[in-house]
């Protein structure tokens, strides 16, 4: 396949070095993707979306299916009215992360052409049978040669549920060749939250293992379909550069801050029952944290990248209560609108004492890491919405000339940035101009806007793509998601028990002042500017 070449000049009118835009995918095998929950808010939001997207950068297989699954009477022509409509509204829409200019309708035509609905109840056994014979149609009628991925993309009570009754009707059934590879494939898409503490997540990976092999099962976390959470592997370990000093005798400490601007918006009850570390932590977090903190793999294969990652999660201690620093945000003003108290949000209880921001000290107990703490923070109605990964290096040994104080210098930051303005940076010191010996602090910057063009992408496209062909190397495995529980239980049981309550931090501010003695404790370290 061809290399394509970036129209545009590079930073600053410096000439690009060879940049390709876009890695030529892979071929996704003929299917059909089967989603339940097919008129609720992710399926329109998201899975929908990102299968435009697949199809307008030409990477969906040619024969291919889409079925609905709800318990909403419809047709076909009107779930693909309803998800026509959600389209439309992310043209020109600034807010969103899918701004297209507009609907390209012929394709959306050609979409919608292969949508079929199913309309039932999914706890019943009828919309099994009807979804079996709906499936045997688009094999016949597309050519999708029966293979199919079941999108869960209901609320999690249903997980369990919808498994045993794919398993029961036998449409979790796959064929194999005689290398045992399977022929005819059947995969399940399950969104977050996989359980709810560490005993439901074991329960429910028990429970869907009875119908399904682990190579089956896909558990999203949608953190590791945004491309600069894929870049950190590329950066670690494409370039020799950085990993002589990926450790804890260069290494001070790593912060990562997943920052929100936006509320609990609509979703207080489940938010009342889940709270900032069920919601972000032990999944999307942990993800970023892996990705910075695994060894290098032996393989770069789906088998080899997770168990180094699940490596990282074993080596991390349980996390005791007083590692951990819970907010909640009160009133207050976020972008400049004035903005509620989470206890009088819609659906939750005006003495709720669910966190809605989490700050917490973990350590990762080998060779490489023993001693170089991760600070990890996230929180709603923040200052501002903003997720990176800041590695903070060691200062140098000795003051560099005799007229410059040790603690004129400052410290070497290498910033991941993973959203918004996607992109790396180094800070470093450097002499001003001038003829006195005065050290500046500069830093160089690499944003992805400036070498890639950047297309449509709400992060779901690389996952969705990677289920089509069969590639787990972004999903999460049993043992990852359990070990990743394992870590923040104790915290978790900490707080039923105690019943104290968060900190009220100000919507639109950086958290709760208490989060800073977390870092002020380990001598004297502070959190980065949210
Ligand atoms: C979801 C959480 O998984 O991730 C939300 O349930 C959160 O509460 C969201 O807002 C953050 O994802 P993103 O991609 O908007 O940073």
């Amino acid at each position: 396949m061809q290399v394509q070449m970036p129209q545009r000049p590079g930073p600053h009118g410096t000439a690009v070095i060879h940049a390709p835009d876009r890695a030529p995918a892979q071929q996704a095998d003929d299917c059909a993707i089967v989603i339940f929950g097919a008129f609720g808010d992710l399926t329109k939001r998201l899975v929908m979306p990102a299968l435009y997207n697949l199809a307008r950068t030409r990477i969906l297989p040619e024969n291919f299916a889409i079925i609905g699954v709800d318990v909403v009477e419809g047709t076909a022509e009107s779930w693909a009215n309803h998800l026509h409509e959600m389209l439309l509204s992310f043209v020109g829409n600034a807010n969103s992360e899918f701004n297209i200019d507009a609907i390209d309708e012929a394709l959306w035509g050609s979409l919608s052409a292969r949508m079929s609905y199913v309309q039932g109840d999914i706890t019943k056994p009828e919309v099994y049978e009807a979804l079996a014979a709906e499936l045997e149609t688009a094999s016949a009628k597309y050519d999708t040669v029966g293979n199919a991925i079941f999108y869960l993309a209901v609320g999690d009570r249903f997980f369990g549920d919808v498994v045993d009754r794919l398993g029961g009707a036998g449409l979790a059934d796959q064929q194999r060749d005689e290398t045992g590879a399977a022929k005819r494939w059947r995969r399940v898409v399950i969104e977050k939250p996989f359980g709810h503490d560490l005993a439901s997540a074991v329960a429910l990976n028990a429970r869907i293992l009875r119908s399904l092999h682990e190579d089956q099962i896909f558990r999203i976390d949608h953190f590791l379909g945004k491309e600069t959470v894929q870049a950190i592997m590329a950066f670690r370990f494409a370039n020799g550069l950085f990993e002589p000093l990926w450790n804890r005798d260069r290494i001070d400490h790593v912060q990562i801050t997943a920052a929100e601007t936006v509320g609990v918006e609509a979703r207080g009850a489940f938010y009342e029952v889940t709270g900032a570390m069920r919601d972000m932590v032990p999944n999307h977090v942990f993800s970023l944290l892996a990705m910075v903190a695994m060894e290098p793999p032996a393989t770069f294969d789906a088998a080899g990248i997770r168990n180094r990652k699940a490596e990282v999660f074993a080596a991390m201690p349980p996390l005791p209560a007083d590692a951990v620093v819970r907010g909640q945000y009160g009133a207050g003003a976020v972008s400049g609108v004035a903005a509620v108290p989470y206890r009088t949000e819609p659906h939750v209880d005006p003495r709720s004492n669910t966190e809605t921001y989490v700050a917490l000290r973990v350590e990762i107990d080998n060779w490489r890491w023993a001693g170089v703490p991760f600070y990890l923070r996230t929180g709603k109605h923040m200052a501002s919405r903003m997720t990176e990964i800041a590695i903070r290096f060691k200062p140098a040994p000795l003051a560099p000339f005799a007229t410059t104080a040790v603690d004129e210098t400052r410290p070497n930051w290498l910033v991941i940035r993973i959203q918004p303005k996607e992109g790396i940076s180094l800070q470093f010191d450097i002499k001003r101009p001038g003829p006195s010996f005065q050290l500046g602090t500069v830093q160089m910057n690499f944003a992805y806007a400036d070498w890639f063009l950047k297309e449509p992408n709400i992060g779901y496209e690389t996952l969705i793509h990677d289920v089509m062909v069969g590639d787990a190397t972004l999903f999460n495995r049993a043992d990852m998601v359990e070990a990743a529980w394992r870590v923040v239980q104790p915290a978790l049981d900490a707080w039923t028990t105690d019943k104290s309550a968060p900190q009220i931090y100000p919507s639109g501010s950086a958290g709760p002042t208490d989060a800073n003695a977390l870092l002020a404790a380990d001598g004297g370290r502070a959190w980065r500017e949210v």
